[in-house]
């Protein structure tokens, strides 16, 4: 429930960040869908695409099949780039295991698989800490305790 509260809270703070730009939303990671039901609720101009090994959301919070990518996303990603790339203003990932030993390599192939996707001015949420050096790093919003999220800005 904290970390739900922390991410709604980085969250909200990324609707105000891309009010007004155009462009595509990317959820990596459905899970039980309830972060992609949280976007879909509060974005429901945007175009979400959600990538997935495997679709185990609950019945409630499916994407719709055009938008829903399944697959291992080092491949998945990459084979979107040119319907997406450079069209997305907002990035959430959240791919972390609780083997922490793998949570560095999962990093690594997301600070290099993401760039391409991103819109001038588009923001990158992230469970785990990337390395984007061309990226602002943007404090976290009152309400998110530190290491719960991080957050970036590609510059415009
Ligand atoms: C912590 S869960 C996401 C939780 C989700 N945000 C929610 O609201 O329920 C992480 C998800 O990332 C997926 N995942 C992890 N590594 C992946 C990869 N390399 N490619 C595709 N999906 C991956 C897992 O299958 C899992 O469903």
């Amino acid at each position: 429930m904290f970390r739900l509260q922390a991410q709604h809270a980085c969250l909200a703070w990324a609707f105000e960040a891309i009010r007004g730009r155009p462009g595509i939303v990317a959820e990596l990671g459905l899970g039980h869908g309830r972060t992609y039901d949280h976007l879909r609720n509060l974005l429901p101009d945007r175009e979400i695409y959600v990538f997935d090994r495997a679709n185990e959301a609950y019945p409630d919070c499916q994407p719709p099949e055009q938008y829903l990518v399944i697959g291992d996303v080092k491949d998945t990603v990459p084979a979107l780039y040119g319907k997406l790339g450079g069209k997305v203003v907002l990035t959430n990932t959240d791919l972390g295991t609780f083997d922490a030993s793998l949570n560095p390599v999962i990093a690594a192939m997301v600070s290099h698989i993401v760039p391409p996707l991103m819109a001038p001015g588009g923001i990158i949420m992230s469970d785990l800490e990337l390395d984007l050096p061309d990226y602002e790093r943007v404090a976290l919003p009152p309400g998110a305790p530190a290491d719960a999220y991080r957050l970036y800005r590609k510059p415009i």
